[in-house]
């Protein structure tokens, strides 16, 4: 699967152990950044990742900052996004399967290693089911044209 990867400087080193594991499932991986442990600012590659995952480019993502929550708020914002925050690899794997979240996200000042491989690969693994959650997530979509018509910009 083509996935795309990043992260602030406070989860550089779990970015790079994350991507060495997704590497070795023989996943083809995008790091969109950050590249070293200096300061930086979460929402750059938050955006990078969603903007990477709207486009097509990649299939999914995985985003990493201190909590998870910073880096995943950037990447709701970009359109029909949807990038779900878990510390556990059952809400990761509900991601996929009622929410249809393309994205995932993690903090790595919250969870170990071993429990960031299995909240991704639990989220990697899971299917979206369709049938009445597919009603949930367009009615999600409906509030982001909502507020679009709203502000007068096109759908
Ligand atoms: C950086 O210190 C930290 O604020 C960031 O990694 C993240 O946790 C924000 O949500």
């Amino acid at each position: 699967m083509k996935i795309g990867i990043g992260s602030d400087h406070a989860a550089f080193e779990m970015k790079e152990e994350i991507k060495a594991y997704l590497k070795e499932k023989g996943h083809e991986v995008t790091d969109y950044g950050t590249y070293s442990a200096a300061r930086c600012d979460y929402p750059v590659y938050g955006e990078k990742v969603a903007r990477a995952v709207q486009s097509g480019e990649v299939e999914r993502g995985v985003l990493i900052c201190g909590t998870g929550i910073g880096i995943s708020l950037a990447a709701n914002k970009v359109k029909g996004i949807r990038a779900a925050v878990c510390s556990e690899p059952y809400s990761a794997a509900m991601a996929r399967r009622h929410n249809n979240a393309q994205i995932i996200a993690f903090g790595a000042r919250v969870i170990g290693i071993d429990t960031a491989k299995m909240i991704t690969d639990a989220f990697l693994e899971a299917e979206f089911e369709g049938g009445r959650h597919a009603g949930r997530v367009a009615l999600i979509e409906e509030i982001e044209d909502r507020e679009r018509a709203e502000n007068g910009e096109e759908k």
